[in-house]
Order: structure tokens, then sequence, then C-alpha cells
């Protein structure tokens, strides 16, 4: 078993460069089936769910080539089978996006029920509903989900809740469909952005995406092309919100700073300096950190994949603070692993109470999800004293090289290996 090891009370400094987007990438990335051509994905960030899908896709039969650590090559031309097993697909909830890209394709689709992160209950009604819309009968036979059209039509689709999959799932299925498919109450994330632009790269006719109307006119191909994937927002974030819990100050490059807007705004309310340049962020605090309530939602909202990174800083900031998680049901299992470091906190349904304390100290704590364990990494680095921080795969699923990237930080942080949970000296 792996750890991380972390010293805390060390304060960041220095320039830090955010890597491709995670949730752009595992959508990009199946798109590809829908090209005629070979495909070259630039600033992809090398990360465990990114191999996972690169691997899904390989396995699938396509020719898929690492050119550099941040660039694949994609020829999509081999799949022959519209399928994608369990042994494939188990660990990964983005691999349900193979569901729109297949049937976009080949007008059918077999794919495992997906796996990911553990929020509570993750349907895929909406998605399903879409499918249905353009003509798509699904089914549900020994763990598979079938999804088949005789021929996919566009049509109307309105989403009953507003939905990052669903609306990704719905663009794949519909760039080829005869006809134009309008997608009502469509989620407006950047990745929603990334991906529109990158199907309009191939030759797709998608417009309105990063609005809540998405229009699309089915074209008959696709063809190849070169695409390079925005900046990740919520690996911006997390190095925003470890600068501030450290009293650092760190520059924070290749972002697009629109994207940050609401968490630079809830962090300047915090009494934290943002800075804005061009392409870059410089965050630093000298001051106590000042109590606020934070509430999730869609883009442009507070994004719920940086809660528990700002429910960390909350923890140590003076006062009482209310944290609302509106996106999913059960998104705080990690507090208890925070409660183990000093903080004060109590959980109501989708509500969390924090009472800041003076400072966190460190102990043994799990990574109980991928921004659940980057909320420990914050946690641990403010910290006094030394964190160990269990099932760390999570963590890495979504974070480009976050130890060599807080280190150059000054982060007093490595990676042990254990045997049955005791630490060994590395
Ligand atoms: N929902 C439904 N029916 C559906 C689909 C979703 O009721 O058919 C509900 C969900 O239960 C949830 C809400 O709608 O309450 C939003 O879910 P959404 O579909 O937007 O989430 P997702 O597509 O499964 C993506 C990100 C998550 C991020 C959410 C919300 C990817 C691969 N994952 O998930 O990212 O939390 O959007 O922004 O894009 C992460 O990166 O750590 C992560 C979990």
């Amino acid at each position: 078993m792996r750890q991380l090891v972390i010293n805390g009370g060390k304060r960041l400094e220095g320039t830090v460069h955010i890597s491709g987007a995670k949730n752009a990438a595992v959508a990009i990335i199946p798109a590809v089936i829908l090209s005629d051509g070979v495909c070259r994905i630039e600033n992809i960030p090398n990360i465990m769910d990114v191999n996972y899908i690169a691997n899904i896709m390989h396995e699938m039969g396509a020719r898929v080539n690492r050119i550099n650590k941040s660039t694949l090559e994609i020829d999509p031309s081999y799949i022959r089978r519209p399928v994608a097993d369990y042994d494939i697909v188990r660990r990964m909830r983005a691999s349900c996006y193979l569901l729109g890209a297949l049937l976009g394709k080949f007008s059918q689709a077999e794919v495992a029920l997906p796996g990911g992160c553990d929020f509570g209950v993750r349907p895929i009604d909406q998605h399903l509903k879409g499918f249905g819309i353009l003509g798509a009968a699904h089914s549900v036979v020994g763990g598979m989900i079938n999804v088949k059209a005789e021929h996919l039509t566009g049509g109307h689709v309105y989403l009953d809740v507003v939905s990052v999959g669903a609306t990704v799932n719905i663009m794949l299925a519909a760039v080829k469909a005869e006809g134009r498919t309008i997608i009502e109450n469509a989620a407006k994330e950047p990745h929603i952005v990334d991906l529109a632009n990158f199907l309009n790269s191939m030759g797709a006719d998608v417009r309105g995406a990063g609005t809540d109307v998405i229009k699309i006119n089915g074209v008959k191909h696709l063809n190849g092309t070169t695409y390079s994937i925005i900046p990740d927002q919520i690996e911006a974030g997390t190095y925003m919100v470890a600068a501030a819990a450290t009293g650092g100050d760190v520059m924070i490059r290749n972002v697009i700073t629109k994207h940050l807007d609401p968490i630079t705004l809830k962090l300047r309310e915090m009494g934290i300096q943002v800075e804005e340049f061009d392409d870059a962020v410089r965050v630093s605090r000298a001051g106590e950190l000042k109590r606020c309530n934070v509430k999730t939602h869609p883009h442009p909202g507070f994004p719920t994949d940086m809660q528990p990174q700002i429910a960390a800083l909350l923890s140590i900031a003076e006062g009482t603070s209310i944290v609302t998680e509106a996106v999913w049901d059960n998104r705080f299992r990690y507090v208890e692993e925070l409660k183990r470091m000093g903080a004060v906190i109590s959980v109501d349904g989708k509500v969390a109470v924090i009472e800041g304390v003076k400072e966190l100290n460190g102990a043994p704590v799990k990574a109980t999800d991928l921004r659940a364990g980057a909320a420990m990494v914050i946690a641990a680095l403010s910290a006094k004293g030394v964190t160990h921080i269990e099932d760390i795969e999570y963590i890495e699923r979504g974070y480009e090289d976050i130890v060599e990237k807080l280190s150059a930080l000054g982060a007093d942080i490595r990676i042990i290996y254990t045997d049955d949970g005791v630490a060994q000296r590395a």
C-alpha cells in the first residue's frame, strides 16, 4: 500500500503550471470514436482517469499512440464492435460517454454500467431519456446497458436536472444524427464548451455550448483533427486553496481566469488576495481567514468539485461557516477524516456547519474520493505535524504530478510504501 506523507506548516511559494482538464479529456477521448480520421489531442493530463479511458479505447480496437506526456494520437477506424464490457469500464464513471459516442457512430452501443466516485445515487436516467428522444431504445441485461436505434434522428430534449454527463452523452449521440437536436437546461461547464469546440473542429455543427440551450445540426462525416484541451479549472482551484491555507504566495499559470471566477470571488470574500493576469492568477494571504458560506451549483455557480477543498480551508477560518452541497446527495464523507485532524464540523443532510479552529493537527486519514483526497492534502499542508493519507489512488485519478508540483512550491510531501498499513521508510 502507498501513503502520502505530509509534514505540514510550510508556506507554499513559487509557480505551478496547471495541466489539461480531466473532465474535458474524459469526454473528448471517447468523442474521437465519432471521427472518420485520426485525432491528435494535446494538453491531456497524465492521470489515471485518462489512462483508463485511453486503455478502454485501445482494448476496443482503436490505435492509441502516446506522442509525449500530454499528447495522444488516436485512430478510431479499427473499432469494429460497439461493445465495452465490465472488465474494461468498471472503474470509471466517464466510461458512460462510450454509450453516446458508440451510439452516434454505430447506431448501437453496449457498455457495462459505470463505476466512479461514490456520492450517493448516480442515475443516468437523463442520458437514456435523451437517447430515447433521438430514437434509441435501451435495455439492461447482465449488467450491460444496450442502446440501439434503427435510425438516429434529431429531437428536442429538456433535461429535468442540469447534468454534465447527460449533456455530453446527448451531444455525442446527436452530432451525426439526422436533423436538428436541441438540448434545453443543458450543463454549461467549461468542459461542455471544450467538447463542443472539439466536435466542431472535426466538422460538427454544435452551437450554444456554454449557454443552457445547445443546438446541434447533424452532419454525415466527421474528419480527424488536432485539438488542445483547456486547463483544469478544479486543479487550479485546488492550488489556489492550498496557497491560501498555508498563508502562501503562489502564481498559478496556464489557467483561464474566467473559469475560476466562482472560486476567486469566494477566496476574496475570505480575505485572500487573488490577482488576475492573462493566463495566470496569483494567490496570497497575509492576515487571518474570514468565515463565509458556500453553496454549490452547476456552472457558473461554485463547483461541487471544489466543495471539500473549500471546506478544509473554512475549517481554519475565524467563525462559523455553512457549506451546502446542492449537486450531490452525499458529498460529505470526508468530514469524518477532517475531524481526525481537529476540524469541528457537523453535517445534517446536505449542509455542513464548520466552526473554525486556530489550526489542524496531523493525523492518519483516508482519501474517500478524488476531491476529498485533495481536501486532505490541503488540510495536511496547513496542519501542525505529520499527516499520513491512505488510498491515494483516488487523488492520482485527477491530479497530475501532485507530489512534484507541491514539492516545487516548498511543501514537505512524499509517498511511502507500507506493508499492511504499517508505514515503512521509502
Ligand atoms: N443526475 C440525475 N440523472 C442523470 C444524471 C445526473 O439525476 O441522468 C443528477 C446526479 O445524481 C447529480 C446531478 O444530476 O445529483 C449532477 O450530475 P452530473 O450528471 O452533472 O454529474 P456527472 O456527469 O456524473 C460530472 C463530473 C463530476 C462532477 C459533476 C458535477 C465528469 C467525468 N464528472 O459528473 O466530477 O462532480 O459532473 O459537476 O465530468 C470530479 O471531477 O471529481 C467529479 C466527480
